[in-house]
């Protein structure tokens, strides 16, 4: 018998979610503003991708191919993959949520790790299913306390490879020790939003995991080093029986026409990526060090992006530092709510930008960079 109340109420567990806040983007009162809160790529979009997107804007009366397929041949072509297995998604946010609304139900869980992207955990607990929290090691994901962490429950685990906030990656080995670890219905979720930008020789974004088995899924997106968040593209390369059961409950045109000929664009233009690859490759470099001179801790990034650790010293904490660059124009992500209380999280910038921070937190620190 259902019981009657006086106003809608939704499923168990739905508000015990805290919603996802994104980074912040102004500053009050500063005239200029550098926002390295997002992740997002200083040198913006390719030139053809931002031409393909207008060129997509003429028709905008017609419904876009709900298989997007021009997108997932551009993506196929460009890593070598089979199209029948890629599936497009509005961001890879979208993927991940599908992913837990098709394989979880209320009574099982699904391991995420200790500072792991946050959707997984709101998708997870959308899908009515609990999050199992795993510790992680050094800021890096820990397999064996992944495996450790296994029940008959289990039914997805999440990993970003790299991770965010951290920017530290698992390399190929221990994903492919934790994946003959897991039994062969759990899914193994390879979130590789940030694979462009790795630069280790033992690192792997999935691709070939994915390829052998039916149990591994990798997600991708367009937001970070393509340029393209605004459009809100991810991808997936999955195992067929996956992609046809997530087929069944997407939305039918879930992917817009001029996102579908921007994305198609962006992914041709290789030599665009690698221009911003190496831009970041640099600078992740020249900001881990000068701020490692400061007396600032940083964990090590293979990633677009540096978690900065503060001195537990009054007046030098992180939210009083997020305070101080916020006032100068530097919008970092604070990321208490990922584990980090005392650290924040900086977007590889622009030139300017990068060398502004160095100088901001020099200033700061009280120590000149
Ligand atoms: C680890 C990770 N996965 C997924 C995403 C989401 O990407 P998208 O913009 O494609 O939804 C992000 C974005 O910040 C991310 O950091």
């Amino acid at each position: 018998m259902s019981i009657v109340t006086s106003e809608p109420v939704p499923r168990p567990g739905i508000l015990d979610i805290a919603a996802y806040v994104p980074g912040k983007e102004h500053a009050p009162g500063v005239a200029r503003v550098f926002k390295l809160s997002s992740n997002e790529t200083p040198l913006g979009p390719s030139p053809k991708a931002i031409e393909a997107f207008r060129h997509g804007a003429e028709h905008l009366e017609l419904y876009p191919d709900g298989q997007a397929l021009a997108l997932r041949e551009a993506i196929a072509s460009v890593h070598g993959l089979n199209v029948a297995n890629i599936m497009c998604g509005n961001g890879s946010d979208e993927l991940l949520g599908l992913l837990c609304h098709v394989y979880l139900g209320q009574g099982d869980e699904a391991i995420i790790t200790e500072h792991g992207f946050l959707v997984y955990k709101i998708q997870i607990m959308g899908a009515g299913a609990a999050p199992v929290e795993v510790k992680e090691k050094d800021c890096a994901v820990d397999v064996d306390a992944i495996l450790a962490a296994v029940t008959e429950k289990t039914k997805m685990v999440f990993i970003a490879n790299p991770g965010n906030p951290t920017g530290t990656y698992v390399p190929v080995a221990d994903i492919r020790r934790l994946h003959a670890g897991l039994p062969k219905h759990v899914i193994l979720v390879l979130d590789a939003a940030y694979a462009e930008y790795v630069r280790r020789n033992d690192y792997e974004a999935g691709l070939e995991l994915v390829s052998s088995n039916r149990n591994v899924v990798m997600t991708r997106t367009f937001s970070k080093v393509y340029g393209l968040a605004a459009l809100r593209i991810g991808w997936m390369y999955g195992p067929a029986g996956i992609l046809d059961a997530l087929n069944r409950v997407r939305g039918p045109f879930n992917m817009n026409a001029p996102a579908i000929a921007a994305g198609a664009a962006a992914i041709r233009d290789q030599a665009f990526v690698e221009k911003a690859v190496e831009h970041n490759t640099l600078w992740l470099d020249k900001l881990t060090h000068a701020f490692q001179a400061i007396g600032l801790k940083v964990t090590p990034s293979v990633t677009n992006f540096i978690l900065i650790h503060f001195p537990d010293v009054d007046g030098k904490r992180a939210p009083e530092a997020d305070a101080f660059l916020t006032s100068r124009g530097y919008i970092l992500r604070a990321v208490k709510g990922y584990g980090f209380p005392n650290a924040l999280r900086m977007t590889v910038g622009s030139e300017e930008a990068n060398r502004g921070v160095i100088e901001a937190l020099g200033e700061f620190m009280g120590r000149s960079a």
